[in-house]
This record gives C-alpha cells, structure tokens and sequence, in this order.
C-alpha cells in the first residue's frame, strides 16, 4: 500500500514502442484520474539521446495518438514536468551509478521504485544484475519492484534459467512479469462471471459442458515486427502467454481468497493438470500454419516455416474436467479481430420436441473479449405460432450499453496501478511461466522435429484460417463457432 513516499517509474527502453504507445498514455490517463501517488515521477532510460523536452514531445506524440482519451493541453502541461529522460547503455556500470544519483537525488533519501523493462528480452538479465551492484534494490529507504515484459523466455529451459538470474538478486515478490491479457478489463470479468453469480458454476463442469473454445484472432499481419516474429512464430508469442493464461482463469477451481497467492496457486494447477503431448499426439491434436504472402513480408526469410496461425487440442487431467477437450486458436492476417470464449453445454439428454428429431442445438455461452466487450448467453426457444418448432436465441450483455462506450480502460492502466500499489494477482508467477512453457516445448519440438511429419498449413489472408483446423475439429464431430457465435 501506499507509504506515502515519492515513487519513481523507471522505464528501460523508454524510447520504443511500447512507452510511447501503452505506458505513457497509461499512466498520463491514470494521472488524469487522480490515481497517481501524490509524489512520482517517471524517468526514461535509453540508448537514444533525447533531451527531456524531447522526451516529452516524443511522448506528447503518443498521446496524441494511441490514447483512447480526448487530449486536453492544459492536462498534458500538468502531467509532462514529471517526465525526464537519462541516457544510459544496458551494459554500463557507470551508467546505473547515474541513473541511481539521478533518483536519489530526487528522492531526497526515502523513495519507491519500479524498474519497468520496456526492452528486448536479452537484456533484461543485465540490467537486473547492474541495479543489484549499484543498490538500486535495496529496500531500506523504500520498495523496489521490478516489471518484466513478454517474451519470457523462449522455451522452458530458458524461462528457467531466467528465473534464475533474477532471483539471484531479486525476491519473487519484487517481480511482476506481465501478461497485458490479464490487465484487460473482460478477462477480469471471467472470474466475476463465473464466482460472482451462482447460475454458472453448477455447471462449470464434465457434466454439462461438453467444449470450450479460446480464439484470439488479429486481422493484422506481422507488420514491423517481423524481425522479432519470424524466430518466434504464434505458439511462443500468443499461446505460452495469453491463450493457456484464459485457459487457466475458466478452467480454475475458485480459490479461497482474491489475493495474489491463493489465484496463481490455482492457476498453476490447472497448467499442470494439462495433459502434457507426445510427439504422435501432436500431429492429432494441433495445426499450424501460415498465411499466404507472409514470405514476402518485409524482414521475414523467404523459406520461412513460422506459423503465424495455430489450433491445438488441450485436455485437462482433473476431477472436473476429464474429457472435455480444450480447442484453443490463434492467428494473424485474419478475417476479423476479435477474442472470444465460447462454452459450449451438452446437448437435452432426451429429445421430447417432435421437431427436433435429430437434435437440439445445445447452449452456449460466449465471452466476447474484444472488440464488442460482452457476455452472451444463447439458448432454445419455441418459434411462435409453430406447433413445437425451436430456434435458437440469444441474451446479450455488452460493457457499450451497460457502461457506456469508453468504459473500458487501457489493460497496462490497471497492470501499472496494481504494481504501484503492489498486487501481483495479475501477474505469472516463476513456476507459472515455467510450466506454461512445459506445455508448449513438446509441440514446438515435434513441429521442428528433423522427419517434418506435420506440413506446415497455408491460409488466406482475410480468412478463418486453414482448412486443416476445421479438419481438426471435424475429426471430434465438433465445429469451430463463427465471430457472431453461430457454427460456420
Ligand atoms: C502481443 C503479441 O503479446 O499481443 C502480438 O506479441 C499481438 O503479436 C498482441 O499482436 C495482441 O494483443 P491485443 O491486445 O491486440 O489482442
């Protein structure tokens, strides 16, 4: 909690992306609300020379740009003073002792500090290291607490030794590796939806549900990233991270409590109840692919066999959820943007409607994350002036209406906020992340295993992706549901 002492953001890398686009407006918008610590500021550090005023502009710019909030000046007059600039290497001893004279003088002695890392992953390590040398996370004049971006890691034996290093000098508490699908405002509300009402969880179980599915599907392409991207490919970006993160919040028993210990616990039970894959399940139960012209994508190897889609087939080795598979999807380049959730309920066990001889189409509710933020129940109902005739039909809560439009805040707001005020809830935790990894590495090492026995898929760009994923499901009697929800 607040102990009153000034607080200094530190962001490594404050000249990329990602400051100018997400954190800046973030915590320029979290100003605006008055949620701010009395005392802060937020100091850049970077390669880059920039004089603060540059800084400023640079970050104006953003604003400007990527906030979803009116630009008011008079705000941003309030707000650009507590911004500075310090250039410095990530390598450099001398350096840190700048940057740590810079914030002690500030400080006036007594301070808390985050330390956000805003920058390529190889470096994080160094810089954790030259903070600890120079005493930057020492906590006798105030808390430290350090932010990690994604990727962390790129398999579970680097995840692992990441962890590693960083607790060399760091307390697992002093960490928050970030996961900005667990800052969004709908993936909160999984947990709402599901312990917060009664209706729900009765169900939530092999009894009665007899699928989920997770999409997160991008329209956009690989873009500038391609550089980063094409060594990496969607399982590592999408899966590791956000779609087995979604994976853990439905499929979680409901912990004791809200607080940081008791969700993660239940979240890295659920990661490792998945049933790990062998290499011959692999080829059954996963699908990668690539859409076309991503070889001709700025950046990317021509021969390139990075799959920027994927589909995968999870099961859940539990009391509960015993042989309800887990269909999980992702891709770029396709036909719409959107994220949704979709439990699918068993079919009536006895069919008493003369004209739904066959069968009943079965409930579903959807959970739709972005963009059209909502809750969607869809049940039978009897088509009027019919004799038994049955339709389905659906109930609709969407965050717009009920609300209003700009109701739902940036997802660094809350994950920033919650660092400075020291809930990690929405954080993984060390073995999280190892044991997410332990999912992902047996699939990605089968897709790169030498005899190749999976193709690589292609798909159009604009489509739902490749033929085989519905293949996939075809295979279990099931189909993939449509953005509206409907099966295609
Ligand atoms: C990032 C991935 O973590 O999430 C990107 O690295 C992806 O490749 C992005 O585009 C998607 O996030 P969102 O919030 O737009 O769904």
């Amino acid at each position: 909690m607040d102990n009153g002492l000034p607080t200094s953001i530190v962001i490594f890398g404050a000249s990329g992306d990602l400051a100018q686009r997400k954190l800046v407006p973030s915590l320029f918008n979290l100003c605006r609300k008055g949620r701010m610590p009395k005392q802060f500021r937020i100091v850049g550090y970077g390669n880059t020379a920039f004089s603060d005023d540059q800084f400023r502009a640079h970050l104006e710019e953003g604003v400007k740009q990527f906030a979803s909030f009116e630009f008011k000046p008079d705000e941003w007059a309030a707000f650009a003073p507590t911004l500075a600039y310090q250039q410095g290497r990530y390598t450099d001893l001398a350096d840190f002792k700048n940057l740590s004279g810079f914030l002690s003088k500030w400080e006036e002695g007594f301070g808390n500090r985050i330390y956000y890392m805003a920058t390529p992953p190889g470096v994080f390590p160094n810089i954790v290291d030259l903070l600890g040398l120079t005493g930057q996370l020492d906590e006798s004049n105030g808390w430290r607490r350090v932010v990690i971006e994604k990727p962390f890691g790129t398999d579970y034996a680097s995840a692992r030794s990441l962890n590693e290093q960083i607790h060399k000098t760091l307390n697992e508490r002093q960490i928050y590796r970030i996961d900005h699908y667990l800052g969004k405002e709908t993936v909160q509300n999984i947990l709402v939806t599901r312990f917060a009402n009664t209706i729900f969880e009765p169900l939530w179980n092999r009894n009665y549900i007899d699928h989920v599915e997770i999409t997160v599907a991008e329209q956009v392409g690989v873009e500038h990233r391609a550089r980063f991207y094409d060594g990496v490919g969607v399982l590592r970006d999408m899966f590791q991270n956000h779609l087995l993160q979604l994976m853990t919040l439905v499929a979680m028993e409901p912990p004791a409590s809200f607080d940081a210990t008791a969700l993660r616990n239940e979240k890295v039970k659920v990661l490792s109840s998945i049933r790990p894959m062998k290499e011959a399940d692999v080829i059954q139960n996963t699908v990668r692919a690539q859409y076309q012209g991503y070889r001709q994508e700025e950046g990317v190897q021509t021969e390139s066999t990075t799959p920027t889609y994927a589909a995968v087939k999870l099961q859940i080795d539990n009391w509960r959820w015993q042989g309800v598979p887990f269909y999980l999807r992702s891709g770029k380049k396709l036909k719409e943007k959107l994220s949704q959730i979709t439990i699918e309920f068993k079919e009536p066990p006895h069919l008493l409607f003369p004209n739904a001889k066959e069968h009943i189409t079965p409930n579903m509710l959807v959970l739709y994350l972005q963009p059209d933020e909502g809750v969607h129940w869809r049940f039978e109902a009897k088509v009027p002036d019919t004799a038994s005739q049955l339709r389905s039909v659906d109930m609709e809560f969407h965050y717009a209406d009920s609300f209003g439009k700009t109701a739902i805040p940036e997802a660094y707001e809350r994950l920033l906020l919650d660092t400075i005020t020291g809930d990690a809830s929405l954080f993984t935790r060390a073995d999280e992340v190892e044991t997410a990894w332990g999912i992902i590495d047996p699939i990605i090492s089968a897709w790169d295993s030498p005899d190749r026995s999976q193709p690589l898929a292609f798909y159009e760009p604009g489509s739902w992706g490749p033929a085989e994923a519905d293949a996939m499901l075809g295979r279990d009697g099931r189909k993939w549901s449509t953005w509206d929800g409907r099966k295609e």
